[in-house]
């Protein structure tokens, strides 16, 4: 895979569109490659950096921000950092490449539409958000932007995590991808 040293991979989505198998995926790829890489996960981080945040529109800012300048510390190491988290806003995508550098960062639309990850519902959050058990669920109430200014989408909905995975190499390798089932 065709890769600057201290590339930002950036994959982001609702929950349950797959952003964690990709990232998972796309490391190993990556290692067995000879990179060295280091992944960032919201699940993960949220229970650790980030276990004083919650889901208000400031504290998603606030979750991003960090994650952000970790994977710019990161980046200046020369590693390639995979993110995966929700960010939701358009300003949010913004924020990242401002902090890491824009000439850095792919960022990634992991794309599943919202009715397919309610019925995947792997954690079970949508079925509680749907009760009100959960509020400012993404998706439910809380909004997701449909991104406009990303580098790539990568349909999980149809596709296999291969394939997906591919297109991001293909990508990364200067060849454009259409959208494959
Ligand atoms: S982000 O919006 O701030 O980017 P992040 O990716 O860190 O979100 O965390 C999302 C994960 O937190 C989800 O995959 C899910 O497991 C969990 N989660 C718990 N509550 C919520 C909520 N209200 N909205 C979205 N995700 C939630």
């Amino acid at each position: 895979m065709k890769l600057k040293k201290g590339t930002v991979i950036w994959l982001f989505g609702l929950s349950g569109a797959g952003k964690t198998t990709l990232a998972e995926a796309l490391n190993e790829k990556l290692v067995q490659e000879g990179f060295l890489t280091k992944r960032l996960d919201g699940d993960v981080l949220r229970k650790g950096l980030n276990s004083d945040l919650g889901f208000e529109e400031s504290d998603r800012k606030e979750n991003i921000r960090r994650v952000a300048e970790v994977a710019k510390l990161f980046s200046e190491m020369g590693v390639i950092t995979i993110c995966s988290f929700i960010t939701p806003k358009e300003t949010l995508r913004s924020l990242v490449k401002d902090i890491i550098g824009s000439d850095k960062v792919i960022d990634v639309f992991v794309d599943c539409s919202l009715e397919e990850c309610i019925k995947r519902d792997v954690k079970g959050l949508y079925k509680k958000a749907l009760n009100k058990e959960i509020l400012n669920f993404t998706g439910i109430d809380a909004v997701f932007e449909t991104p406009v200014h990303h580098s790539l989408t990568v349909n999980t909905e149809n596709q296999t995590i291969e394939k997906s995975v591919l297109s991001i190499e293909l990508f990364l390798n200067g060849t454009t991808v259409l959208e494959t089932k």
